[in-house]
C-alpha cells in the first residue's frame, strides 16, 4: 500500500476530494484495460450542516481515504454514505466506512442496494433507496440524484449539488490518469483527452445510445453544471463543456476519416499484406495506422478502432482459424459492437485457409460494411497478391472518405 501524497483537496465550497491516487496500476478490470498512466479512485466529502461521503475507494487504498477524511470530520459524524456505483473500485472500502460510521445511511438506487447486499455483509446497514428526482437535504446543500442505469452498471447513478452546480457522475467523464494535480487545468490537456477517449472507447462504446440519451436528458433539464467530479482522474472545473461535447461526439460518430490496419502474422506473409493495405490507404491521402495485434497496446488499439471509420483485419491461418491474439481482439469487438465501420479482411495461409472466414463472420455479426471481397494469399504473397492488397486498401479508404 502506498502512503498518501496529498491532503484533502477542496474542489468547490465545502466539497473535498478524499480519494486516492494509484500511480502504479497498469492492469484494470483484471487484465482487460491497460492503465498506462495509472488511475485515481475519487471519493468526495460534502460538508454542510450534515455530511455525506460520495463513493469510497478501491479497498487497498482505504487508509489513504480515511486519513484524508479524518482530517475533516470524525467518522461518527458522517450522516450519509452515497453509493453512486457498486463496482469494487468505488465501493471496496464500504465495509470499513460502515464499521467506522455505523450510524450513516447508505443512499443508492434499488439496484445499488441489491448489488451491495450481494457484495458485502450488509445486514446491519441502513439503506435509503433513491430514484431520479429524489434529494437529500444536508442543510445548506442538497444532494439530488439522477439514475443512470447501464452507464455502466444497472446500479449507476449521478449525484448533483444544485447550490454548487456540481455533478458527481461516478465513472462517466472519467479517465484512468494518475496525477499530482486534481483538476483538468493542472494536467497536460492532450494527455487528459487521450485518456478520456481511451476510457470512453473501451468501457462506454456498447452504451453509445444511452450516453447520448442521458446527456440530452441532462441538457433538457437545464441543470447548471459548472464542475464535473468523476470517480477516476481529474475534476473538470475549467473545461466541463468540452468533455460533455466530446462524449456526445464519441456517442454519435462512427469515427474519424482513418483506417486501422490490425494484423497478426506467423512468418511475415500477412505482415507484408498488411503493409500493402497501408500503402493503398495512404495513396488516397486517408490516414492509416498499423497495429501488430499481439504486441500493440490493446487498450489503445481498441480506441483507435472505435474512433476510426475504416478497419482492415488480417490474420495468418492456424488450425483453420485465427491466431489467439486475433481471436481475443475479435471477441472484444463482438462485445463492444462499434457502429458504422467499413471493413476489409485479409490473410495468408498454407495448404488450407480459414482465418478470413472467421474475421468475415465477426464483421457480419457486428454490422461492418465490407469493402470488397477478402484478400487471401497462399504461403508467400506474390506481387499480384500485394497489388490486390494495395487496391483493396485504396477502395477501403475511398469508401471511408465518402461515408
Ligand atoms: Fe470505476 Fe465501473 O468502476
Amino acid at each position: 500500500m502506498q502512503e498518501p501524497v496529498l491532503g484533502p483537496i477542496e474542489i468547490v465550497d465545502g466539497v473535498f476530494w478524499v480519494g486516492a491516487v494509484d500511480w502504479d496500476v497498469r492492469e484494470f478490470h483484471g487484465h482487460h484495460y491497460h492503465t498506462a498512466r495509472g488511475t485515481t479512485y475519487n471519493a468526495y466529502l460534502v460538508k454542510a450542516e450534515k455530511a455525506a461521503l460520495v463513493d469510497t475507494v478501491h479497498a487497498p487504498f482505504a487508509s489513504d481515504m480515511f486519513e484524508r477524511l479524518r482530517s475533516l470530520l470524525p467518522l461518527d459524524r458522517l450522516d450519509y454514505m452515497i453509493v453512486n456505483h457498486v463496482e469494487t473500485d468505488h465501493s471496496g472500502s464500504l465495509p470499513q466506512v460502515m464499521a467506522a460510521a455505523p450510524q450513516a445511511t447508505i443512499v443508492c438506487t434499488a439496484n445499488g442496494e441489491k448489488a451491495i447486499r450481494k457484495h458485502y455483509q450488509a445486514e446491519s446497514w441502513r439503506f435509503q433507496q433513491v430514484k431520479t428526482g429524489d434529494a437529500v437535504d444536508l442543510g445548506g446543500r442538497t444532494l439530488s440524484f439522477l439514475e443512470a442505469p447501464m452507464l455502466h452498471w444497472p446500479d449507476s447513478m449521478f449525484t448533483y449539488v444544485p447550490e454548487l452546480a456540481l455533478l458527481m457522475p461516478n465513472d462517466a467523464f472519467g479517465q484512468h490518469l494518475a496525477s499530482s494535480g486534481r483538476f483538468d487545468d493542472e494536467v497536460d490537456r492532450a494527455v487528459l483527452m487521450d485518456e478520456a477517449s481511451k476510457y470512453y472507447a473501451n468501457i462506454l462504446t456498447p452504451f453509445d445510445k444511452l450516453v447520448e440519451r442521458k446527456i440530452k436528458e441532462v441538457q433538457q433539464a437545464q441543470l447548471d453544471i459548472r464542475v464535473i467530479a468523476p470517480s477516476h482522474g481529474v475534476v473538470w472545473r475549467k473545461f466541463p463543456g468540452d468533455i460533455v461535447q466530446a462524449y456526445l461526439g464519441w456517442a454519435t460518430s462512427a469515427g474519424e476519416e482513418r483506417v486501422i490496419v490490425a494484423y497478426d502474422t506467423m512468418w511475415g506473409s500477412t505482415g507484408r499484406m498488411a503493409r500493402a493495405v497501408v500503402e493503398g490507404v495512404t495513396e488516397t491521402g486517408v490516414e492509416a495506422r498499423l497495429h501488430l495485434v499481439p504486441t500493440s497496446d490493446r487498450t489503445e488499439l481498441v480506441r483507435d478502432i472505435v474512433e476510426s471509420r475504416g478497419l482492415a483485419l488480417g490474420c495468418a491461418t492456424i488450425n483453420k482459424r485465427v491466431t489467439p491474439a486475433m481471436a481475443g481482439l475479435l471477441e472484444e469487438l463482438r462485445g463492444l459492437r462499434p457502429e458504422g465501420k467499413i471493413g476489409l479482411a485479409f490473410g495468408s495461409h498454407g495448404w488450407g485457409g480459414g482465418a478470413t472466414k472467421v474475421i468475415e463472420a465477426v464483421m457480419e455479426d457486428i454490422g461492418v460494411t465490407r469493402a470488397g471481397d477478402s484478400i487471401e494469399a497462399t504461403y508467400r504473397p506474390t506481387a499480384t497478391d500485394l497489388a490486390s492488397c494495395k487496391a483493396a486498401g485504396r477502395l477501403l479508404a475511398e469508401m471511408v472518405r465518402s461515408s
